[in-house]
């Protein structure tokens, strides 16, 4: 079995080998953690991406992301990522938490998208309003929007305990550059960046850094949007699927980023049960070690427009 260092994976007498367990028993079944090297805190090493939670109150799907969230909060997952850049996806996901009691378990992550200190305070102030809490355990500067002003104050709130970690987010090569000097010249504890099987320029320089300067990595896009589900269409698993212990495809490309030696976590969006479950058991059972993950690498190119 292959585990990347900051990983833990505690056997528990009930895991089965294939993962087709029932909730219950799958619920009890240990997920991956990752450990946070600025505090050596871990956090499940899966999360839930909100960028689609958006609506009126009374509307159709609102009961539908409520699910959605009761059961990624039942089969433990926390690392939830928001933004006010969302629609009123705070507003939503603040909403749920609080109908469903869940809110103090949850590790919530939001971002900041503003170019002044003001703006930026004003932003995140309305934030906290809708997300509850007595803190938020990230701000993230949303795609370096004013990143060296929102830093500044992004500091002053850790030091205050209104944040217990700070980061920037991109989800474009065009900014890994300017992320690079950010990493370099700001203490931060996470970045958030696009990664996935069929995108991995992320691992040229910024996923190695992160590394090194001991940053914990977020993952945004690990189905670039949907493309990656449609590059495969509806081939069936390879057979090396069964050795990750995967059973969807979904597995497979999240299996392959929680694999990365950086212990970055990926943080899919969904909107419906069925995913959020099919993505939080990807964070149990075995992961690809660097052999198959080549193996992976080399599937997937071809099916690459
Ligand atoms: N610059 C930034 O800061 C930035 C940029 C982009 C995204 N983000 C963050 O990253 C999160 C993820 O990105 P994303 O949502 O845009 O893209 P994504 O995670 O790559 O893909 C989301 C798509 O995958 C589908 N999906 C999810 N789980 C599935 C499963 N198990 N099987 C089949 N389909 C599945 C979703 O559909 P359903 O909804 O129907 O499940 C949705 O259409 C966002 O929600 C946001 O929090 C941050």
């Amino acid at each position: 079995m292959s585990l990347t260092r900051r990983k833990l994976l505690a056997h528990s007498a009930g895991l089965a080998a294939g993962l087709n367990l029932s909730l219950p028993l799958l619920a009890q079944t240990p997920l991956h953690m990752t450990t946070i090297p600025s505090s050596g805190q871990q956090i499940p090493s899966i999360g839930i991406g909100c960028r689609n939670y958006r609506g009126d109150a009374g509307s159709a799907e609102m009961p539908v992301f409520r699910d959605t969230f009761a059961m990624f909060h039942r089969l433990g997952g926390k690392v939830v990522d928001t933004s006010p850049n969302y629609g009123n996806s705070e507003a939503v996901i603040g909403n749920i938490m609080r109908e469903l009691g869940i809110r103090d378990d949850l590790w919530v992550a939001t971002k900041v998208d503003r170019e002044d200190a003001a703006g930026g305070v004003a932003r995140m102030e309305q934030s906290f309003e809708l997300l509850g809490g007595d803190s938020f355990e990230l701000m993230q500067v949303h795609n370096l929007v004013g990143v060296e002003v929102q830093l500044q104050t992004l500091q002053e709130w850790k030091q205050q305990g209104r944040s217990r970690y700070i980061g920037v987010t991109s989800s474009s090569d065009r900014q890994y550059e300017e992320m690079e000097q950010i990493m370099s010249r700001y203490p931060l504890d996470f970045i958030q960046v696009d990664y996935a099987l069929g995108n991995r320029n992320a691992d040229q320089r910024l996923l190695p850094l992160a590394q090194d300067k001991g940053i914990a990595v977020l993952v945004n896009l690990p189905f670039g949007r949907g493309e990656m589900f449609e590059a495969v269409g509806n081939r069936a698993l390879p057979d090396w699927a069964a050795d990750i212990d995967a059973s969807s495809w979904a597995q497979v490309f999240l299996k392959y980023v929680m694999s990365h030696p950086s212990g970055a976590i990926p943080i899919p969006g969904t909107t419906k049960p069925h995913h959020a479950e099919d993505n939080v058991v990807a964070a149990r059972g075995r992961l690809p070690d660097a052999a198959l993950r080549a193996t992976m690498e080399q599937f997937i190119d071809p099916l690459i427009a």
